[in-house]
């Protein structure tokens, strides 16, 4: 039956008599057989104070798929065994033979129920147990019960409180709540509902028609619906909010669009031995084509400044007295990290008349690495640099900590003491993801080395500190994400990056 004409027939009937005294009765009286749609149809004209609702709890016996296939097989197992026990009183069988017969799954609960009922019983005199009746009819008392209660779900009229119950034991039958109503009439009542408008149309200005019309209010606490597209992948959603707590705290981002870096910028300016298992194939994609950048575009008194640091040293330090090889720094490669470009711009820097400064850059370096959980070849790099004089640990530490506090991961941070051939001392950087329950790696830091900033031209007293953190990291403790690759590559599901959360709150 339509709503429209369910609703019809409710104001009518409220109309006429006053009320309706149950909502289940009047569903049967009318022979509408889904109790439901007229309760859906009461709560809207509810909503509108067209009537008032009482809620009253009734219960009714409802059948189970079991019962139900009894009732339409017309025989409870029990019954179906003994009719079956019976035929062959001449001729008794096994068990076995009565599961061949009926199944199964009717013989056993067949079997169970009618030696419970004394209608069967094992004759063993024969040597093989044998099933024989024990009495010449039999009233399936247990249908009976089935019957009545399709007949009547509320009182299941015929029967006594411990059928009922031995049936709902047997999982026959099940006792199931549900509400009915007593409808009154409310404030706004009236026999028919005009449907408020949704929408103020041209028409209705033109025609004036609109002064009458009733609208229908502003649902605010639905919700809206779900947009088709522009869903942002949550490394693009962490990247800006690092790129706000950067720019917010004053840094001024470097430029790093270019993927492929000479071995002089990422390496070697940054005080790395040319023979660094780093700077191997097994850790680096080198370039085929080209395969060595143009010496015209590294300026030829600074690579002399730094082949004299890497072979002997100055400023204080011995170097590492070896063989620098030009060749060797020419090598074009993915860049490995964006030290590359800090590399680059603190070069910049010193050339132009040095300032203080603060820079920071996220995007993508490349390592030649074996794929695993937390290990990609290619991810993003968040790089910070600030420039001053008289800088020392602690300003990286509190940086950090500020920074991780930005970020909401500020109460579980860690530094460790690490190695970088271009920092010292140098610290890596753990966080703690709570939901993964485990500290993870997010980066590395330290305070760049005289031996990388002296050949540059950046002044004595000037300590430049610094850090990188992956991109990824962090994100996977911000999203609870426990491996890279449902975050980055080919196997990231569209549908998790629709799903994911606007925002993440820190701990
Ligand atoms: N370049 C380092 C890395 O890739 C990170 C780093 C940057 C460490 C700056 C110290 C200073 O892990």
């Amino acid at each position: 039956m339509e709503e429209q004409n369910l609703e019809s027939i409710v104001l009518k009937a409220v109309g006429a008599e006053g009320s309706i005294q149950d909502s289940g009765e009047f569903a049967q009286r009318c022979n509408i057989e889904d109790h439901n749609a007229i309760v859906g149809v009461l709560k809207s004209l509810e909503s509108y104070d067209f009537i008032v609702l009482k809620e009253r709890s009734n219960t009714a016996y409802k059948l189970t798929e079991e019962g139900q296939s009894y009732l339409e097989a017309g025989a409870t197992p029990e019954a179906q065994v003994f009719t079956a026990v019976r035929a062959r009183v001449s001729d008794p069988v096994g068990i076995g033979e009565l599961k061949k017969d009926l199944g199964a799954g009717i013989a056993d609960v067949g079997f169970k129920q009618a030696m419970q009922k004394k209608w069967v019983a094992i004759d063993k005199s024969s040597g093989k147990p044998l099933v024989v009746p024990k009495v010449e009819v039999i009233e399936d008392t247990a249908l009976a019960v089935l019957k009545a209660i399709e007949n009547d779900p509320a009182t299941a009229q015929g029967t006594n409180a411990s059928e009922l119950q031995q049936m709902t034991k047997r999982k026959l039958v099940a006792l199931k709540k549900w509400s009915s109503y007593e409808v009154t009439k409310g404030p706004k009542f009236a026999l028919e509902r005009k449907k408020p408008a949704t929408d103020l149309t041209a028409e209705m200005i033109q025609k004036g028609t609109w002064k009458d019309q009733e609208f229908k209010e502003y649902n605010f606490d639905s919700f809206g619906l779900i947009p088709d597209g522009g869903y942002l992948h949550p490394l693009l959603k962490v990247r800006t909010q690092f790129r706000k707590i950067f720019t917010n705290l004053g840094f001024e981002e470097m430029p790093t669009n270019n993927y492929v870096e000479s071995s002089f910028w990422n390496f070697d300016a940054l005080f790395q031995p040319q023979q660094h298992p780093a700077r191997d194939a097994h850790d680096t994609f080198f370039l085929t084509k080209p395969s060595k950048a143009s010496l015209d575009k590294i300026p030829s008194d600074y690579l002399a400044r730094v082949k004299d640091m890497h072979e002997s040293g100055g400023f204080g330090s011995i170097g590492y007295g070896y063989s620098w090889s030009v060749e060797e720094s020419q090598k074009n490669l993915l860049r490995t990290h964006t030290t590359a470009v800090s590399s680059r711009m603190l070069y910049k820097l010193a050339q132009d008349g040095f300032k203080p400064a603060k820079y920071f850059s996220i995007d993508r370096v490349f390592r030649n690495e074996s794929i695993d959980r937390t290990h990609l070849a290619e991810f993003h790099q968040v790089e910070g640099v600030v420039c001053g004089h008289g800088l020392h640990l602690g300003h990286l530490i509190g940086i950090l900590q500020e920074f991780f506090n930005r970020l909401g991961l500020g109460s579980k941070l860690r530094f460790k003491p690490a190695y970088n051939p271009y920092t010292e001392p140098s610290m890596e950087i753990f966080s703690y993801s709570e939901e993964l329950g485990k500290w993870m790696e997010v980066g590395n830091s330290g305070m760049f080395r005289p031996e990388m900033l002296r050949p540059m031209g950046i002044p004595e007293g000037v300590n430049v500190i610094a850090w990188g953190l992956s991109l990824e990291r962090p994100t996977m403790i911000l999203y609870g994400i426990d491996n890279i690759r449902d975050l980055f590559g080919h196997r990231v599901s569209l549908q998790t990056v629709r799903n994911n959360a606007l925002c993440r709150m820190g701990m």
